[in-house]
């Protein structure tokens, strides 16, 4: 069977297993994945992602895209699920954002809410679209003021009994509200509660043993902040104060949640790392969401896997190497400091500054490794990085908020069976982020 998977290897055909966080996304015809702000919904053993196309690097619309998976893992881009119509809410000069589809029973139909809005999100509606095929094409109903009150950031979330709710930011984002839709699922009939002065986003709701796991972030517009959750018994409330779901400092490990889903008895985060200045190399952030405290925490996996059937995920385990025990050259220096592991870090890197890491031990392959760095500002970073001499990449290392704040980015390097030696920020003129560690992986 070996010979059989070296084949489909080679020929490209094996699909990467694991789900890596950061990482450029593409899909099975190797473009990259614009689906962000999205909402999946599983018909059958399917699982379909709908989301935002921003290849042009626009907040304006130009299409909700739609892909299928059945490993979550390995996503094939379908026809457009929804595109632009001129003379409408939706057509290009408008905003069509976070698209979020539920299947009606009493219709037999797949039903789309969005947030629609001007491109000024002075009007701050919803949107409805329906079809037939999960995919659609959608055909647009019409976009409107839910209840008569504004509605920007929103979501959707259907319980066991088939009803549904419409979770979204109102009133100036001030008042975070949960209101119930119709039979159809064409309207919202009725408000169920208000977070009042919450000032709550990018929402999404997972149901575990009776109790409702409200998750949403606040709202700093493209930045990100700690995303929360909040718990209640009912949807009609009372609402837990809020908690984290992560470390404050690492602000949702610079994301912003999307959707969660669940996953057996834990689930998961699914969050965009918005890049305004480059909205579709925005990236991806998907987390494995533990229960296992008791309530919701992401765990900050590098990489990681999922099994469907079983309903569980699998962090993969890799092997450091601290910065600081590297050759250090040009102006680098070793900067010290709590936040980093051991203590200690390179710092100084990039105009004029490099680390080289030796005896990276690797297995003779394309391999993730996983970039622990932290910038001393609040600016985008990068770094180049180049494997036993070779060519360098260069990758982006996004803002850490502050110098003590470590965060980590993957790149896939092609190491060598046994020792490498890898050298970061050599031969650029900007300065890199300060770099904590290394970890190198050997799932894929
Ligand atoms: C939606 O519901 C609101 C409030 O019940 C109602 O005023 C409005 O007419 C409804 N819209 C449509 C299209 O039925
Ligand atoms: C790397 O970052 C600098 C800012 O520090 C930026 O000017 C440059 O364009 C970036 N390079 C790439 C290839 O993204």
């Amino acid at each position: 069977m070996s010979w059989f998977l070296t084949l489909l290897a080679v020929l490209g055909v094996v699909q990467a297993a694991v789900i890596v966080p950061g990482a450029t996304w593409t899909d099975t015809s190797g473009n990259v994945i614009q689906a962000h702000g999205g909402g999946f919904l599983k018909v059958g053993s399917t699982f379909y992602w709908f989301g935002e196309d921003k290849t042009l690097n626009s907040a304006l619309f130009r299409a909700v895209s739609c892909y299928t998976s059945t490993d979550l893992v390995s996503w094939s881009r379908q026809n457009d699920a929804l595109t632009p119509i001129s003379g409408t809410m939706i057509s290009t000069s408008n905003i069509v954002e976070r698209p979020k589809v539920l299947f009606n029973t009493n219709n037999q139909e797949y039903v789309m809410w969005f947030h629609s809005d001007s491109s000024n999100y002075g009007a701050a509606m919803v949107g409805v679209a329906t079809a037939k095929t999960p995919c659609g094409p959608y055909t647009y109903k019409g976009s409107f003021q839910p209840l008569g009150a504004q509605s920007r950031d929103m979501g959707l979330f259907q319980d066991d009994d088939g009803t549904a709710y419409l979770l979204y930011a109102s009133d100036n984002n001030q008042n975070f509200k949960v209101s119930r839709l119709d039979a159809n699922y064409y309207n919202v009939t009725q408000q169920a509660s208000v977070l009042s002065g919450s000032t709550l986003e990018s929402p999404g709701i997972i149901k575990k043993n009776g109790a409702y796991y409200l998750f949403a972030s606040h709202t700093t517009g493209w930045d990100p902040n700690p995303n929360k959750f909040f718990k209640a018994t009912s949807l009609s409330g009372p609402w837990s104060a809020q908690a984290d779901i992560a470390p404050q400092a690492t602000r949702t490990y610079f994301s912003q949640n999307a959707f969660d889903m669940p996953l057996g008895s834990n689930g998961i985060y699914m969050g965009d790392r918005w890049r305004p200045s480059l909205l579709g190399s925005s990236r991806y952030i998907w987390y494995p969401l533990s229960w296992t405290s008791g309530s919701p925490q992401i765990v900050a996996a590098d990489v990681w896997s999922v099994n469907i059937a079983a309903g569980t995920y699998t962090v993969a385990t890799g092997t450091s190497y601290e910065a600081e025990n590297g050759a250090l050259s040009g102006s680098s220096q070793i900067l010290t400091g709590s936040g980093f592991s051991g203590g200690r870090a390179a710092g100084w890197l990039g105009n004029g500054g490099s680390v080289t890491i030796n005896n990276v031990q690797g297995v003779g392959r394309d391999q993730w490794v996983a970039l622990y760095y932290a910038n001393g500002d609040s600016t985008w970073r990068n770094t180049t990085v180049s494997v036993n001499g070779g060519p360098s990449v260069m990758v982006d290392q996004p803002n850490t908020g502050n110098g003590q704040t470590v965060l980590s980015v993957p790149v896939k390097l092609n190491l060598r069976n046994g020792a490498n030696s890898i050298t970061f920020s050599n031969g650029q003129s900007n300065y890199a982020a300060d770099l904590d560690k290394i970890i190198v992986y050997t799932a894929n």
